[in-house]
């Protein structure tokens, strides 16, 4: 099985981020640039750091730029993104049928495009506030389907949500983050799981950002979590 590691590689330098890819790089499967370094740096700044890992072959990219707006302007940023060829985009289900559709139309078809369902910021307090009464479990398995039925390759979900969810879309690519390694700092992530335990529950791709990021040792930190898969 490929590496399903993606490390998150959240920062706004460009020198740091080459320099925990180049070193990660033999122990993960891919990358992940998210809001953060892409308001920052843009798509000449992804490609630096894309270029810069030392390996013979790149690691495949994952743009977490969780596209939402109409239609046409979805459209438009996912072709303007097209030179990047990411591996894996992120739009948010809640921008619709016909939205999530037409990225995935714009999309390169190499391209894994997946909805971001129900952010794990957001408890059911907020959704109620937001309209949804029926909280979080549910509302992410309604834009599930929405997704499913746009032509979308999967869903980004939590890793409590991968079993029930991939129960319902066998074939579906489940990007799960919380993922902490046994005894690591949890930070601000609320309902984690081990990376051994997500991928037995249906992840199919692990983004782990600080238990990699922030260890003394990115690379032994990749490499550990790596071996324990
Ligand atoms: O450092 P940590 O492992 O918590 O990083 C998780 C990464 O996954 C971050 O880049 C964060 O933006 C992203 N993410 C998340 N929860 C989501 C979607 C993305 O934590 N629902």
């Amino acid at each position: 099985m490929a590496n399903p590691i993606f490390v998150a590689v959240d920062t706004p330098d460009i020198a740091a981020a080459r320099a925990l890819v180049a070193a990660v790089a033999p122990h993960v499967g891919g990358v992940k640039l998210g809001l953060e370094f892409f308001c920052a740096h843009g798509a000449a700044g992804v490609a630096a750091v894309m270029d810069g890992q030392g390996l013979p072959q790149k690691l495949p990219l994952f743009l977490d730029l969780k596209l939402h707006d109409i239609p046409n302007t979805v459209a438009g940023a996912v072709r303007s993104l097209a030179p990047l060829a990411p591996a894996i985009l992120t739009v948010h289900a809640a921008g619709g049928h016909a939205m999530l559709a037409a990225a995935r139309a714009a999309a390169p078809s190499a391209t894994r495009v997946v909805a971001v369902t129900v952010l794990t910021s957001l408890d059911d307090a907020d959704l109620l506030a937001a309209g949804v009464p029926d909280g979080a479990a549910v509302q992410a398995a309604r834009l599930a389907q929405v997704t499913r039925g746009a032509g979308l390759d999967g869903i980004v979900c939590s890793p409590h949500e991968v079993a029930a969810v991939k129960a319902a879309w066998p074939d579906g690519l489940f990007v799960v983050p919380g993922v902490r390694p046994a005894g690591s700092d949890v930070g601000d992530q609320k309902r984690v799981m081990t990376p051994a335990a997500a991928l037995a529950a249906g992840a199919g791709v692990l983004v782990i950002g600080r238990p990699i990021t922030g260890a003394p040792d990115p690379a032994a930190a990749a490499a550990a979590i790596a071996a324990s898969l």
